[in-house]
């Protein structure tokens, strides 16, 4: 017994019709523009050979507008399973050279389907965005169609990893399934995502502006907030999926890929001793402090062009992932503003539910003060960060490198908020709130009588600070671990972390907390 020819060739037939998708000259003109077609962005992803395509043979089922009679092969959307190094990984990937990519019925389930497949073998999903959004001739069924996503996008948040990779125009909508992943790429020229694109908007309110202005990469990486990482192009987008997926575990059941070092002992680094300036006011760059602790220099910042006065990004301690949250004192003088909050919060959340710790880096002067700032409702957005790390059960460290002034020391993950261990440097200062603003209130009527005001201000802050705000008396409060030479820094964490690695807490059952949203 063998397959007919006649049936060999008829697969054959229809799987290279598929597989040519939107066909050469759409191929070409995208090569010509430096960009890659939808499936050879997923031979980019996956390790050579391992791809495993489901769906390959979809139909749309559109009945209207002629569309009955027209072929769009694997309804405009590839999807399927592959391997990145070792690891299996599932993905989908938008043809916008087939119906422009966009979404109805069929294309929508497939979709559905590689997110149902990652919750059930518990493996991390790469989407691909390259769409004109909802397909229009399905009418209202395609907008059901982007409703089964978006339900799924959130079942499957903190279960595995989403990755979202926008490719091209991501529309209206549309743009809610990527917003609900965890991490979002864009790649610099191609890509615009928006709610309403600048006609809409000159229409509904008179104002006039650009895409680039709303919806380009850049606004989202550096304005908005709404995107993690600007790829250069395709190939770049893809370079940092595979990078950010070496740091994360498959599933939320798992522990992170670390790659344990069996020596316990790390030299202590001298070069760190010199990295903080005499002057409490000098800014320095937190980013030179992260790439002393972490192995080899390996540092990935996660939205590094927005909310700049605050750092996040993951790396390696003695082999264990980490992430990494530290103020930034060269940007705001490091302090923590709505935008910092929101950003911190969520990575520290990210963290939490993909078992991977957290050390915290203090050098902070307080919360910004500002009539926007308060108007705005730092209150609310500044208490996500006291929630994610209160209700963090991974391992947490806090260095506090200088100053720990106020709320904002309790939000950068305190002994009181959960650290499992505060150590602190010689040059910290923890207090109430900066030497000078408190001398300005417990000596008003004093600075008032002063001949040379200024000279009493600075005698009297020098006073305060070496009385209230020295690390010893934390340290003789037990607030503080134990206060090390920067040096000693990361050998002290790296063995605090082996310690902590199998540390578990739980909590009494909930469905959910409620964060100040
Ligand atoms: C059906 C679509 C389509 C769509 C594009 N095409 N978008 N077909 N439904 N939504 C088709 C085009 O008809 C064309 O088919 C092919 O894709 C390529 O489109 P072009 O317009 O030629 O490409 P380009 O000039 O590059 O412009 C890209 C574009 C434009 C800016 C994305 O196509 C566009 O504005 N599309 C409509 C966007 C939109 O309004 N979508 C609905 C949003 S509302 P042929 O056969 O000529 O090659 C939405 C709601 C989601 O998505 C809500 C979720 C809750």
């Amino acid at each position: 017994m063998a397959i007919s020819k006649a049936l060999a060739d008829e697969l054959e037939k229809r799987r290279t019709a598929a597989l040519e998708g939107g066909g050469k000259e759409k191929a070409d003109g995208r090569h010509a523009k430096g960009r890659m077609t939808a499936r050879e962005r997923l031979e980019a992803l996956y390790s050579e050979g391992t791809f495993q395509e489901f769906g390959l043979h979809a139909q749309h089922n559109t009945r209207h507008f002629g569309m009955e009679k027209k072929s769009i092969p694997t309804d405009a959307v590839i999807t399927g399973t592959g391997f990145v190094d070792g690891r299996p990984v599932a993905a989908f990937s938008q043809d916008f050279g087939v119906a422009g990519g966009s979404l109805g019925d069929i294309h929508s389930k497939k979709i559905c389907h590689t997110l149902d497949h990652a919750a059930k073998a518990g493996v991390p999903v790469v989407g691909f965005n390259d769409s004109g959004g909802a397909r229009i001739q399905e009418g209202v069924g395609a907008l059901a169609a982007y409703g089964q996503v978006f339900y799924r996008n959130v079942q499957l948040s903190g279960v595995v990893p989403q990755i979202s990779v926008i490719a091209g125009p991501c529309a209206g909508g549309a743009a809610y399934s990527p917003a609900l992943t965890d991490f979002l790429i864009m790649t610099r020229e191609h890509a615009q995502m928006f709610i309403c694109g600048p006609e809409v908007i000159r229409a509904v309110t008179g104002q006039v502006t650009t895409m680039e202005e709303i919806g380009s990469a850049e606004a989202h990486a550096s304005v908005s907030g709404n995107i993690h990482f600007i790829a250069e192009d395709d190939a770049d987008a893809v370079r940092i999926v595979h990078r950010l997926l070496s740091f994360l575990p498959s599933n939320n059941m798992m522990d992170p890929p670390h790659h344990i070092d069996p020596n316990l002992s790390i030299a202590d680094d001298p070069a760190l001793d010199d990295l903080i300036p005499e002057n409490p006011k000098t800014p320095f760059d937190c980013r030179e402090v992260i790439a002393r602790l972490a192995d080899d220099g390996d540092f990935m910042e996660v939205m590094a062009r927005f909310a700049a006065n605050i750092v996040v990004g993951f790396g390696r301690i003695g082999g264990v992932v980490v992430g990494f949250v530290s103020n930034q004192p060269t940007v705001k003088a490091g302090t923590l503003d709505i935008d910092a909050s929101d950003k911190a919060a969520r990575f520290v959340r990210f963290c939490n539910v993909f078992n991977i710790p957290l050390i915290n880096l203090v050098d902070v002067p307080g919360f910004l003060p500002g009539i926007t700032e308060e108007r705005r409702g730092i209150i609310r957005h500044g208490a996500k960060m006291l929630f994610a790390y209160a209700s963090a059960t991974v391992p947490k460290i806090t260095v506090i490198m200088r100053k720990a002034y106020g709320g904002a020391y309790l939000a950068m993950c305190s002994q009181d908020m959960g650290a499992d261990r505060v150590l602190a440097w010689p040059s910290a200062e923890i207090a109430v709130m900066g030497a000078e603003g408190a001398v300005n209130i417990l000596y008003r009527k004093d600075l008032a009588a002063a001949e040379d005001r200024h000279a009493r201000a600075t005698e009297l802050a020098d006073e305060y600070r070496a009385q209230f705000a020295s690390p010893y008396l934390s340290a003789g409060m037990l607030f503080v671990s134990d206060i090390i030479q920067p040096r000693q820094t990361r050998s002290s964490i790296a063995l605090t972390l082996r310690g902590l690695l199998s540390k578990r807490e739980t909590r009494p059952p909930k469905k959910h907390g409620n964060i100040p949203l």
